[in-house]
This record gives C-alpha cells, sequence and structure tokens, in this order.
C-alpha cells in the first residue's frame, strides 16, 4: 500500500486539478518499484527513468467517471480512456450493479462443456444486435483473441491459409494477430520464424487514389489463390485514425466474394459507437463475413467476440473435436459486465451522441489548431469519438504534446507509425465542459510546438 494522499470523492466530470507536476514523488516512488519487478518491454520504457515534474508516466490510484486521480492526489481528465476502451467511462454505475448482483451469483462455469447462462444471454443479444436469427459468435478475453479466433475460423472455412492484411493495422500481438500487425514490423521481427508466412500486406487508403493503389495490390494478391481472409480496420485506429474512403467495405468484400476467401472487419476499437455507430464498417457498406469487438465490450473488463454467419461458423463442426478454447473466454462476470455496457450504450443513446459530439468536438479542435496547423503540419480526423491528430512536420511532436496536456491535467495517447498522431477516445458520455476545457488546453499547449 502507498503512504500518499487518499483518493478525492470524484463525480466523474470534474475538470483537472493538477497541484503536483506530473509525475509527482508518489507516482516517482512507484515507478521505481515497478522498473523493479515489471519485464522491461523495451529499452527505455517511459517509466523506466521518471522524470520528476518533467511529464511522462503517472501511477493512477482511482478513476470514476471521465476523471483519474494519480497517486500524487492530482486529479485528470482521461481523454485515453483506456486505449478507447472505457466507452461509458471508468467504473460505471450500471456495470458496477450488474457486476455486484453476478458476483454473488456465479463467477465461473466450464467453458462449453457447461456454459452458464448468462454466456448464452450475451450471445443471443450480440446476434440480435448485430443482425438477427443465424448470427453466431466466440467469445473470448482480448482483441486478439476475437482476432485469432477469425483468422482460423477463416483458414477452417476456405482451407486457405493466406491472409492479406494493411500497411499501419495493428490487431493484437498475440502470434496469429501479430503476423497481421502493418503497424511497425520492428514488432514482428524478433519472432519472425514462429508467424505465418503467407501473410501480405496492402495500403491502407486515406483517400481515392490511395484506394485504387490498394485495390491494385489486393487484387494481385488474390491472384496467387491462396488467401483465405482479407482482415481489415474499417478506420485505422492505432495506425493514426485514418479514416478510409467510404467505398473501402464494399470493395474489400466484393473482391473477397470473387476470390473465395472471409472478409474479416476488426470492430475491436472502431465498434460500439466508439466511431460514432455500433459498427462503422457495416454502416457504410455491406456485412463482413466475420466481425470482432473487444475493447469496450467488457465496460472495462476483459472480453470480446468474433461474430458471423451460421453457415461460416459451421467450419468449427468440421474439426474432429473441441480444437478451440479457453478456461475463462465467456467468463459470468465479463458477460454481466458486457451486456449491462451494450443495454446502456443503447439506453443512453450513446452511440448516436459519439457521432454528433465528435463532429462539433472536431470543428472546436480545428479552430484551436488552425493558427499552428501550417508549421506543426497538423491533419485533424476521425469519426465519432475516435479522433486523430498528426503532427506530422517535427519529430517528438505529438509526444511532447501529451506531456504538456498532462501538465495541464489531461490524459492523452498516442498513435501512428512513427507516434506522430495524438489519439483522443475519451468516454462517450464525457461532459461537453470537459471536452471544451481541453480544447482550451490544447490551444495553451500549441504555441512553441513546432520549434
Ligand atoms: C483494431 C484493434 N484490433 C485488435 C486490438 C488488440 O486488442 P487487445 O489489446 O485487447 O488484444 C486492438 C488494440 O488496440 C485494436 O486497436
Amino acid at each position: 500500500m502507498s503512504n500518499g494522499p487518499s483518493p478525492v470523492l470524484l463525480s466523474g466530470a470534474e475538470l483537472p486539478a493538477v497541484s503536483v507536476a506530473p509525475p509527482g514523488p508518489e507516482s516517482v516512488a512507484w515507478l521505481r518499484r515497478f522498473a523493479g519487478v515489471a519485464a522491461p518491454m523495451g529499452p527505455r520504457a517511459a517509466w523506466q527513468e521518471p522524470q520528476p515534474g518533467l511529464g511522462g508516466t503517472i501511477v493512477y490510484r482511482a478513476a470514476q467517471g471521465s476523471n483519474v486521480v494519480d497517486v500524487d492526489g492530482n486529479r485528470y481528465v482521461d481523454l485515453a480512456a483506456g486505449f478507447g476502451s472505457l466507452l461509458l467511462g471508468h467504473n460505471p454505475a450500471a456495470v458496477q450493479r450488474a457486476l455486484v448482483a453476478q458476483s454473488a451469483q456465479l463467477w465461473q462455469a466450464l467453458g462449453d462443456v457447461h456454459p452458464s447462462a448468462l454466456k448464452i444471454e450475451l450471445q443471443e443479444h450480440l446476434a440480435f444486435r448485430f443482425g438477427g436469427p443465424g448470427v453466431q459468435s466466440i467469445l473470448a478475453q482480448s482483441g486478439a483473441d476475437a482476432v485469432s479466433a477469425a483468422l482460423k475460423t477463416a483458414a477452417l472455412f476456405t482451407g486457405k491459409p493466406g491472409v492479406v492484411a494493411f500497411a499501419g493495422a495493428y490487431h493484437g500481438l498475440s502470434y496469429g494477430p501479430l503476423a497481421a500487425c502493418g503497424l511497425r514490423e520492428s514488432y514482428r521481427a524478433p519472432f519472425a520464424a514462429q508467424l505465418n508466412p503467407a501473410v501480405r500486406f496492402v495500403e491502407y487508403p486515406g483517400d481515392g487514389e490511395g484506394l485504387q493503389r490498394a485495390l491494385g495490390q489486393l487484387e494481385r494478391e488474390l491472384a496467387r489463390g491462396d488467401v483465405g481472409a482479407i482482415l481489415y480496420e474499417p478506420i485505422l485506429g492505432r495506425g493514426g485514425c485514418v479514416v478510409p474512403p467510404r467505398e473501402l467495405g464494399a470493395a474489400l468484400a466484393e473482391r473477397a466474394r470473387a476470390a473465395g476467401c472471409l472478409l474479416i472487419a476488426d470492430e475491436i476499437w472502431t465498434g460500439l459507437g466508439r466511431a460514432g455507430q455500433w459498427l462503422y464498417g457495416r454502416a457504410h457498406g455491406p456485412a463482413a463475413d466475420l466481425v470482432c469487438l473487444g475493447k469496450g465490450l467488457g465496460g472495462g473488463l476483459p472480453i470480446s467476440a468474433c461474430l458471423g454467419r451460421a453457415e461460416v461458423l459451421a467450419a468449427w463442426s468440421r474439426a474432429e473435436e473441441v480444437v478451440h478454447t479457453s478456461t475463462f473466454a465467456g467468463a459470468p462476470l465479463s458477460c454481466a459486465a458486457a451486456l449491462a455496457t451494450l443495454s446502456e450504450l443503447s439506453e443512453q443513446g450513446l452511440v448516436e451522441r459519439s457521432e454528433r459530439l465528435g463532429e462539433s468536438f472536431r470543428t472546436a479542435l480545428a479552430a484551436a489548431i488552425a493558427p499552428h496547423a501550417a508549421a506543426l503540419g497538423a491533419e485533424l480526423r476521425g469519426a465519432g469519438l475516435m479522433i486523430g491528430l498528426e503532427l506530422g512536420r517535427r519529430s517528438g511532436a505529438a509526444l511532447e504534446l501529451t506531456r504538456r496536456l498532462l501538465a495541464r491535467g489531461y490524459v492523452t495517447s498516442l498513435g501512428g507509425g512513427r507516434r506522430e498522431t495524438l489519439v483522443l477516445t475519451p468516454a462517450l458520455n464525457i461532459s461537453e465542459a470537459l471536452l471544451e476545457g481541453f480544447v482550451q488546453a490544447l490551444a495553451d499547449s500549441l504555441p512553441g510546438l513546432a520549434a
């Protein structure tokens, strides 16, 4: 336990209150302990050499709604929201109630041998919400798990090992998705000998010309005849919130059908309202054969799903036994959290709010950025409350901006192949006043950043 100040009571919609420049002494002390026990995960993780008061990593103590309190007692507004996973903010009351009720009933069932009633209810709910009768699902724990399940489904269904993925894409880092990680070659390189060799990458289109190039590259890959899956993000998330031309999904679906392979839409980041639609890809094109959901599905608890039509998922019945399972997949507490999250998103109209609020937020951001846009090479992109601000001109500008914003009490994250994009993924129920406060903090943080 820490000797630091106890967490302040939070309404979840408070403006920042930073009294100690982050990271403060308590954060630094905790980070030193962390460095002793956590694997280093890279040569220079920010937390390995904390610089008191100079920005970088802080240590969270508590959170509520869109507020986080660190171990030094500073209060922040969270525009990273668990890398976009906290659609309802931290500790949402409806999910808490569901968890309390479920925790008195059942914590673990027995996979598919003896499933819980709640797991069946969640799968029915997912089918109802995402396509109706004939939609089935495989539940899993992380986004990477859901993508692995989709890749395996495609291999079983088509009998073909090849995958076409996109440059800049991120689907998680367990071995199946890692092979298709176009974000950084350095993620794959140390493990290359253990990865699916039949994965090829094509350009992720940011505009109409890019789309034509990407489709040309895709057609050449499909002509090789070994491709069982095209795996795509309807908006490139970690790759920097790149919004493709609207036709992308339809163009991919058409080519997948013609080539006898499956189209997998990775909606782990875009889905459930994050990008302003229940399924961003589905809103702008035909349904993909398989859809992966994760991140926000559990309201902060780990749960993910791979959904598809029954005739596609029937491929699993060709295996001689149960060849894909996991001890905690569809665990009752996570299912309770997911059901409560889905109800809350729907009852509070948060998917529609995300689209509406995202638009006005981007307009306000654009006005704040305008005086500095040319000097910074700034480009603002996004849909709903999934927003990227690329600062391409000076390397390190986006990282510096996250530090300045943290010092002003705003938690943000980074994306893009060179970490050149500030990423904003607040809770879908964040108050407008907090977004206005952020716009002002951004305007105050930009001067001098291009130098
Ligand atoms: C589009 C997308 N797919 C998959 C993943 C992997 O999810 P997880 O980190 O839960 O494995 C992520 C994570 O950022 C993601 O953005």
